[in-house]
């Protein structure tokens, strides 16, 4: 009887190198004892070694199977690989021969094998070290893989996270990635791991991409198995996600566009008459919005505040006009209103950043009271006067949905900035179609003197982000036909 001890480390290169020394002899599959459990890469190597030559022949396409096989957690992999290589040997064709019931078994641990690897790409969450000294940021991450799957995914980690440190511990292999090398380790129990700040992201990330109206529990739970929630910190928002799916997928068909009404209408189609459209070069917007003088509020202001986020923005939000932060920062909803509208956006899946931020008027309306300045509601001239800028930023950023936060910018955007409070949480459309989602101005939370009707007003406001949030990774399949 001949035994070979396969290594867990280095098991593609040493089984194939034992086979191809068993091959060479003659020596038939049952009279090999493989074994997995050892760490010596060449126990084997006094029974059998390969041909000096090494011109044994195997198709090409076995030599894939057997690079994915012996992966596998399955302790008879070895001997059945080996066992068909045996085969392979006589039976010309075998490698197609559907019909074969070894290599049917094979082909579906190759299968699970290659499922492993991407789960392990997927689901790997790394942890910043922090180690302030270090060239290079470090990151590790614990991860319980089905299969033996660190060693041949490792690479494409290492491509993926070139500039990093990291290791990926197992409990039966450390991957190590040290200054641009790989290496690999006997595995260890899992260690403590600090916290990090990017689990909020992943959290936050992930409340993004999911999808309340599409929520199938059971395909869910097979493409991000349970077994990985451990490790994994969006998982902590799942039952949650769960619990409220039914009720947000509500909300988002309930809020499906609605006709604006038919004065609304008949005001916005009228603004563009009132209003010059402006059709400067796009880079030259926030210059032009800078020099505006077309209404008396750009005397007292500091300066003028133009829209800021990415052109290409899914997501316009527009307020009503810049406070006295954003008057002498010149960036809108920087100020208390624009923090709290942050936090809850984020929150929401919403991240400020992804979205393009603007006012409808673009300067500071106040009233001096001593040192203070106190906002002042714009009135209707205002708002058209500046209906020039907005139109220019629509043109340019071209957003499939609109946040419409409070009356100013309903009005604005709709014709009607009346009955927020019955409209909020509904979807209307401009007479060009864009949908406009109504929601409360985030300065109205701050004002409200009352705890009960603040925290309710802060509720709503949370819940209209989500159905934003909701809407956009949505829209082309449930509302948008
Ligand atoms: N309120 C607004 O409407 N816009 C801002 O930019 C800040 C506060």
């Amino acid at each position: 009887m001949y035994h070979a001890e396969m290594p867990v480390i280095g098991t593609a290169e040493a089984w194939r190198c034992a086979a191809r020394g068993f091959l060479a002899q003659g020596i038939p599959p049952e009279a090999i004892l493989w074994n997995s459990d050892g760490t010596a890469p060449d126990l084997f190597a006094s029974q059998a070694r390969p041909p000096p030559n090494g011109d044994i022949q195997v198709p090409r396409g076995f030599v894939a199977l057997a690079d994915k096989v012996v992966w596998h957690s399955d302790p008879s992999r070895f001997s059945r690989l080996y066992a068909f290589l045996w085969r392979l040997r006589a039976e010309r064709g075998l490698m197609s021969d559907r019909g074969d019931a070894d290599l049917a078994r094979l082909r579906q641990m190759e299968k699970a094998v290659s499922r492993c690897q991407h789960k392990m790409k997927a689901f790997v969450r790394f942890r910043e070290l922090g180690n302030a000294d270090a060239p290079r940021r470090s990151f590790a991450t614990w991860f319980e893989p089905t299969h033996h799957t660190v060693e041949p995914t490792a690479t494409f980690f290492a491509r993926r996270f070139a500039d990093m440190d990291w290791r990926i511990l197992t409990p039966d292999v450390a991957a190590i990635f040290e200054g641009g090398e790989l290496r690999f380790e006997p595995g260890h129990p899992r260690p403590e791991l600090p916290q990090d700040a990017s689990e909020q992201l992943w959290i936050t990330y992930f409340r993004n991409i999911f999808n309340p109206a599409r929520l199938k529990v059971q395909a869910m739970q097979s493409e991000m198995p349970k077994k990985y929630w451990k490790n994994m910190p969006e998982a902590a928002a799942i039952p949650e996600l769960i619990a409220t799916a039914p009720a947000r997928a509500r909300a988002m068909a309930e809020a499906a566009p609605t006709l604006p009404p038919l004065r609304a209408a008949r005001v916005q189609a009228r603004l563009p008459e009132a209003n010059p459209h402006w059709q400067g070069p796009a880079a030259e917007l926030p210059a032009a919005i800078n020099s505006c003088t077309r209404c008396p509020l750009h005397g007292p202001a500091t300066q003028a505040v133009p829209g800021e986020g990415p052109t290409d923005a899914d997501l316009m939000i527009v307020g009503e006009q810049p406070g006295d932060q954003e008057d002498l920062v010149g960036r809108p909803f920087v100020g208390p209103a624009g923090q709290l509208f942050d936090q809850l956006a984020t929150e929401a899946g919403l991240p400020r950043e992804a979205a393009y931020v603007t006012n409808v008027v673009k300067h500071f309306k106040f009233l001096p009271r001593g040192r203070k300045r106190l906002h002042q509601q714009p009135n209707g001239s205002e708002i058209r006067h500046c209906q020039v800028w907005l139109r220019a930023e629509l043109d340019q950023v071209r957003p499939k949905l609109i946040l419409a936060l409070g009356a100013t910018a309903a009005e604005a955007l709709l014709g009607s900035g009346k009955h927020i409070l019955q409209r909020r949480g509904t979807i209307e459309r401009r007479v060009d179609g864009t949908p406009v989602l109504i929601t409360l101005h985030p300065s109205y939370l701050l004002r409200v003197p009352d705890r009960y009707l603040r925290e309710r007003a802060t509720e709503d406001l949370r819940a209209d982000l989500r159905l934003a949030a909701d809407w956009l990774v949505q829209r082309e399949t449930l509302i948008e036909p």
